[in-house]
């Protein structure tokens, strides 16, 4: 299974701050955005993964990132020219793809204490629902009695339930064929809500309600992004964890060594977060 990482977009709901930079490098407490999501791949098993960014950040990316030998992946970029929607991720990143099945991972969105692996032969789509106070900001998924998705409308004025699909979408290879048969919204973008809705009807989609007791934030307005960040804070100093690290996420699935580890914390030794790689490279589970 491939991965992409979707950290395009114009961010406007974040101006002026994103008007200089791109959303998914701005910190979420001591580490970029993409961080997050790039772990949740990693630790979903996902060792090839491209990294959809504007053109303006490309750049800005690969200077953080690399090609992702120094953890144990394979990270290669692509460019979004316009925010024609999430699911041009899937037209963008069609050679990528090739004739693979597919996870798709928003930039934006934080999952913690979920596991997300063994989805290797999904057959059809795979999505998640997370009870929300407010489910208008989302993609929203009706449920029947039993439990089985009924539909699924995109930032509903009058949500049919509390139940917000999370942006992390697990696709078999008809994904891409979808994708170009979708029609652009009224806002003029392809929307992922349209995938997912064709895979309903062709009763191919599952589903999945997360329990509350999984975390999943997603990091989109001031008030989102500084609430994800006291999460992170809160966490960490109380636990001693590191919360959305890919070398920690990379290190837990044997692609790079302890010693591996303890080397990549060298640089970050000063900003704490060297601390906590160094910590789990030593074997500290206190
Ligand atoms: C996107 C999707 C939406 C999904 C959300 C998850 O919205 O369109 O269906 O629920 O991500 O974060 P956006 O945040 O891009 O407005």
């Amino acid at each position: 299974m491939k991965g992409i990482i979707l950290a395009g977009g114009s961010g406007t709901r974040l101006y002026p701050v994103t008007q200089g930079i791109s959303k998914q490098l701005m910190p979420i407490y001591d580490k970029p955005m993409i961080f997050y999501p790039l772990s949740t791949l990693i630790q979903a098993g996902i060792t090839e993964i491209l990294i959809i960014t504007t053109p303006e950040d490309s750049q800005n990316f690969t200077r953080l990132l690399g090609d992702g030998a120094h953890l144990g992946i394979s990270l290669s970029y692509a460019v979004q020219d316009q925010p024609l929607g999430l699911a041009h991720a899937f037209i963008i990143g069609a050679d990528f793809v090739g004739d693979d099945s597919v996870a798709l991972v928003l930039g934006d969105n934080i999952f913690h204490g979920i596991t997300f692996d063994e989805l290797d032969d999904v057959d059809g789509g795979l999505v998640f629902a997370y009870e929300v106070s407010d489910p208008q900001r989302y993609g929203v998924v009706e449920f029947d009695a039993s439990g089985h998705a009924l539909s699924i409308e995109e930032k509903p004025t009058h949500p049919l339930s509390s139940y917000a699909v999370v942006g992390l979408y697990f696709y078999d290879n008809t994904v891409l064929d979808i994708a170009q048969n979708i029609s652009p919204s009224q806002r003029g973008e392809l929307e992922i809500t349209a995938i997912n809705e064709e895979y309903l009807r062709r009763g191919k989609l599952q589903v999945r309600k997360l329990s509350p007791g999984n975390v999943w934030l997603d990091t989109g307005t001031f008030d989102s992004m500084s609430e994800a960040a006291a999460y992170v804070e809160v966490l960490q100093k109380r636990t001693g964890q590191v919360i959305g690290s890919p070398e920690v996420a990379a290190f837990e699935h044997g692609l790079i060594s302890a010693a591996q580890l303890s080397q990549l914390a060298q640089p970050y030794m000063k900003s704490g977060y060297g601390v906590l790689l160094e910590k789990v490279a030593a074997g500290d589970k206190d």
